[in-house]
């Protein structure tokens, strides 16, 4: 990647206002020097964030190409139809809705399209790693609809199926989620499929994570399976933040309808743009090779973790993602996480499969795409053991990180 548009930036931000600049400028360094081990994260390129920071964010678009509320909207809608033909293609749907201004957003419009408030829904609980939006009473989902949680077994850490059979067949939900914050093993996607068939519930996968890989071909697709997916844009697919959704023909205009005007506004023409640059670069073999390496980053670093001592749920990982309880090395996971970040490792904490002690989450996606490969992740276990057994000093520490981190560049300039 080459970076000209965070500094270009930064210079007119810096002659208008520099306190803003600093930030801007700040946050690269951040971003650069430390080691972006959150599974959320990515570096989007230089192209999406010059979309990102185009004159379409001028633009104000509601409704869909062809047919706006808003005049001038001719160039806009070629952008938008060309990012859901991108999408399309990208993950053989028959129909794509680029304007979910989030992942939230799309499974907000995802349950507007399918249900009504009252209805039960079944979804991995929050203990297990389901997300807000799958029932949490702090979020609309968990406030509007009745949710019912599956959980994993605590002690291998996988989708307990024979739970999620016998919870459909009890509750007969009126949708079935799939889809997890922190989940590291490919889903079943066609049992999802039988037992919601057999008890007459819609298929929604909540694809935010895995749906990158699904792009790169590393990740099995739940398009085939569910009858709404839902995505963010910005994690391993590294596009700029947003959602999407992708569904069948038969309910495209449900879905359309539930995006706007049901549950939003105006579409962000320069983020749809963006996400169309997405699309493009992952459509490209380069970007397969990505998917696959992310996928080979998070085994090593998964088995580097176990060989230091650490238990990692499930044994290891088929996807970006692994979590981990440091307990072993006698920190928890709060504790963890804090040294780990004055070492210069960013990370989440998580939910673990068995007790309350919190586990960390880690992922590969930001540090694959700065080229990291697998020696380098070997390395990076070994320093976070290292770390978290008291061993390294987190001054030491936080210097190896920034000559690795120097290493990779993730703008290079
Ligand atoms: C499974 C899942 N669903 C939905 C979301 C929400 O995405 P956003 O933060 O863009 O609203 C996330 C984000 O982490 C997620 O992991």
């Amino acid at each position: 990647m080459s970076v000209t548009h965070a500094p270009e930036t930064a210079d007119v931000l810096r002659r208008q206002d520099p306190e803003l600049a600093e930030i801007l400028l700040g946050e690269l360094a951040r971003q650069s020097t430390s080691l972006q081990l959150s599974a959320a994260e990515n570096f989007s390129s230089s192209a999406v964030l010059a979309a990102l920071g185009s004159p379409l964010a001028n633009k104000y678009a509601e409704g869909y190409p062809g047919a706006r509320h808003h005049g001038g909207c001719e160039i806009v809608d070629v952008a938008e139809r060309i990012a859901v033909d991108r999408a399309k293609a990208l993950f053989g749907a028959e129909h794509a809705n680029v304007q979910s201004h989030s992942g939230s957003s799309a499974v907000l419009a995802a349950y507007a399209a399918l249900l009504r408030p009252g209805d039960t829904v079944l979804a991995l609980g929050l203990p297990y790693g389901g997300h807000l939006t799958h029932g949490s009473p702090a979020n609309f989902s968990g406030r509007w609809f009745d949710f019912v949680g599956y959980g994993v077994d605590a002690e291998t850490g996988l989708i307990d199926y024979e739970q999620v059979r016998t919870l459909a067949r009890n509750h007969r939900p009126k949708a079935i989620v799939c889809g997890s914050i922190a989940y590291p093993r490919h889903l079943d996607h066609a049992f999802f499929r039988e037992v919601a068939d057999e008890v007459g519930a819609y298929l929604i996968a909540d694809a935010a994570h895995p749906i990158g890989l699904v792009a790169g071909g590393a990740a099995p697709s739940p398009v085939p399976y569910a009858d709404i997916v839902c995505a963010t844009t910005h994690k391993v697919l590294r596009g700029p933040r947003g959602g999407m959704i992708l569904c069948g023909e038969e309910l495209a205009e449900r879905v359309d309808r539930a995006v706007f005007p049901f549950t939003q506004g105006g579409a962000q023409m320069h983020t749809i743009a963006a996400k169309a640059v997405a699309f493009g670069e992952a459509a490209t073999p380069a970007f397969a090779a990505y998917a696959h390496q992310v996928v080979a980053n998070a085994r090593v670093l998964a088995a580097g973790l176990a060989a230091e001592g650490l238990v990692v749920t499930t044994g290891g990982t088929d996807t970006h993602l692994l979590t981990v309880d440091p307990g072993p090395l006698g920190v928890d996971g709060r504790t963890a996480r804090g040294r780990l970040a004055a070492a210069g490792m960013v990370l989440e904490c998580c939910a673990l499969p068995h007790g309350d002690a919190r586990g960390l989450r880690l992922g590969t996606a930001a540090v694959t795409t700065q080229g990291m490969g697998e020696e380098e992740m070997a390395g990076v276990a070994a320093l976070l053991a290292g770390v978290l057994r008291g061993e390294t000093d987190s001054q030491k520490a936080r210097e190896e990180v920034r000559e690795l981190a120097g290493r990779f560049p993730p703008y290079p300039g």
